[in-house]
């Protein structure tokens, strides 16, 4: 692979690859592995961060032979690379696809597992180091985990190590995730434990802190003195696709607010950690999950609102309603829109808003963190309209067109003064390229490597679930009257519009 020879985009040289391992993925014969985390060990092994000495081995209840199971990956591939797949390297990864036919609730799968894993190691030279991915259903994740320590594959001694990634949804309310924490915590140390969330491997996401902590310029202004407000927007055009039956347990609020959305809170609204090692970049998120205002039941029903579409149309298609979905019951109460006003009460953000507005089948797929500052006292142009110039505007584009923008006020040309907006835009592709990625690189490699700062630490996890307790109870002793409530292909209900028009204010009007 002439590792030394390979430069990345900046002119640095790339890191060192992962440590050797297995990779044991749980759930192996589901979407994700052939969509995002075979296409990402791929993307590792091209870019030479994928150790020489390592190997897969799928576990999964189809009955398929090893050699079917390098076949199927060796088709999927083809339709889920994100770039040109090498003929060569791909027949490198592929004669180091091994799978174990089982229940994951039989201690016999686990018996073959250590079979095959030690037979594994000896041909890959992987020395026992094993990272368990459970890609399976949630109600799995505490009976695999149990699983493991009784087969003594999850103690680690003699150097070697032992980690496992839990995919979301990590429970579904406080005392469920607190369960699940203790649960696995019988078997398995913190240390042990990634619990991921897609949304740390984005590069935007992670350049958030790059972006507040490497230049001089933003740090300053960054709290209650100069910003009015924080709008976070996670919109998504696309229904519930094949998942209505996942999603008309879960939710909006549960999918997308104390997991996806927390982390864009977090690293907007953190202080500057010590170092990024990783629990001192998780400590200082950990403290504005614990200093977000905990709703009062009151303040739930003021401050929140909650959506379900209805039929409509997006990009000129018609669209079904939420109801009319495939396993989705017609007379679902389940929301697929929610907005909220949350406060971050500490020194930095006393009095700044966080406005926050995720859904399904809006306008358009857009995430966005937009932070808006004071308006200047504006006496010098009493005598020019200013009334509609929109004040300074900071907008982090995390997707689909990534980049940051600024917007500020300029005089138009001509004899009379007269003021406009104007935009400052960065957008990575022109200075970077596309970087083919499936978002999970990152995340596979910082867990082969032992750095979990991208991880969630337990703490973290119970800290979301308690700020939105209240809504699952008051919503749940609610139930909604008016869904539907939004037209696919729009905004939200206008309820999401009133949230900030009584504060005077309105949401980043976003373009088709
Ligand atoms: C998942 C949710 O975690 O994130 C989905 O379960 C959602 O409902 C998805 O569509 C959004 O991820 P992305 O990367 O497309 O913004």
């Amino acid at each position: 692979m002439g590792k030394d020879e390979r430069l990345n985009t900046t002119g640095e040289r790339p890191g060192q690859p992962g440590d050797p391992c297995v990779m044991v993925i749980f759930g192996a014969s589901g979407d994700l592995t052939k969509r995002k985390l075979i296409p990402a060990l791929y993307n590792l092994a091209k870019g030479d961060l994928l150790s020489r000495e390592f190997a897969v081995v799928g576990v999964a209840r189809s009955g398929m032979t090893i050699e079917a199971f390098r076949q199927k990956l060796s088709q999927e591939i083809r339709d889920f690379a994100t770039a040109q797949v090498e003929a060569g390297l791909w027949e490198w990864l592929v004669q180091r696809l091994y799978y174990v036919p089982g229940d994951v609730g039989d201690p016999r799968t686990y018996q073959e597992l250590r079979t095959l894993l030690a037979k594994v190691d000896k041909e890959h030279g992987t020395r026992g180091n094993y990272l368990y991915y459970l890609a399976t259903s949630p109600s799995f994740f505490s009976e695999i985990v149990r699983q493991l320590g009784e087969a003594g594959l999850a103690r680690e001694e003699d150097g070697r190590w032992r980690r496992v990634i839990i995919e979301k949804p990590f429970g579904r309310d406080l005392d469920s995730a607190r369960s699940l924490n203790r649960e696995i915590s019988q078997t398995l140390t913190e240390g042990q434990i990634y619990r991921i969330d897609h949304y740390l491997g984005k590069e935007t996401v992670q350049n958030i802190l790059v972006f507040r902590f490497a230049n001089g310029i933003f740090e300053p202004i960054w709290n209650r003195r100069y910003i009015d407000h924080v709008q976070i927007t996670v919109a998504e055009s696309v229904g519930v696709e094949k998942r209505g039956g996942y999603f008309d347990e879960a939710g909006t609020l549960r999918d997308m607010v104390p997991n996806h959305i927390f982390q864009l809170i977090t690293l907007t609204a953190m202080e500057p950690p010590i170092s990024f090692e990783a629990n001192a970049v998780r400590d200082e998120q950990a403290k504005i999950l614990h200093a977000i205002h905990a709703l009062t039941p009151e303040e739930v029903l003021t401050h929140t609102v909650r959506g379900q579409y209805g039929e409509g149309s997006i990009g000129g298609e018609r669209v079904p309603a939420y109801r009319a979905e495939p396993n989705v019951p017609p007379a679902s109460n389940t929301e697929t829109f929610v907005a909220l006003k949350l406060s971050v009460d500490n020194w930095r953000w006393a009095d700044v808003p966080f406005y926050l507005r995720t859904g399904k089948r809006t306008a358009k797929r857009v995430t966005e963190i937009a932070i808006q500052f004071k308006r200047a006292p504006l006496i010098l142009f009493r005598k020019t309209p200013v009334e509609h110039l929109t004040p300074n505007r900071l907008v982090l584009h995390i997707q689909p067109d990534e980049g940051i923008s600024l917007s500020f006020g300029a005089k138009v040309p001509g004899p009379l003064v007269r003021l406009g907006t104007v935009h400052m835009a960065f957008q990575y592709e022109d200075y970077f390229g596309t970087t083919p990625s499936t978002g999970y690189e990152r995340l596979l490699y910082d867990c082969m490597t032992g750095d979990a700062t991208l991880f969630q630490r337990a703490d973290m996890v119970e800290a979301g679930w308690s700020v939105v307790a209240p809504l699952l109870d008051v919503w749940k002793a609610l139930p909604p009257r008016s869904f539907p409530n939004y037209p696919a292909g729009s905004w939200g209900p206008k309820e999401a519009d009133e949230l900030l028009e009584r504060d005077g204010r309105q949401w980043r009007r976003i373009e088709k």
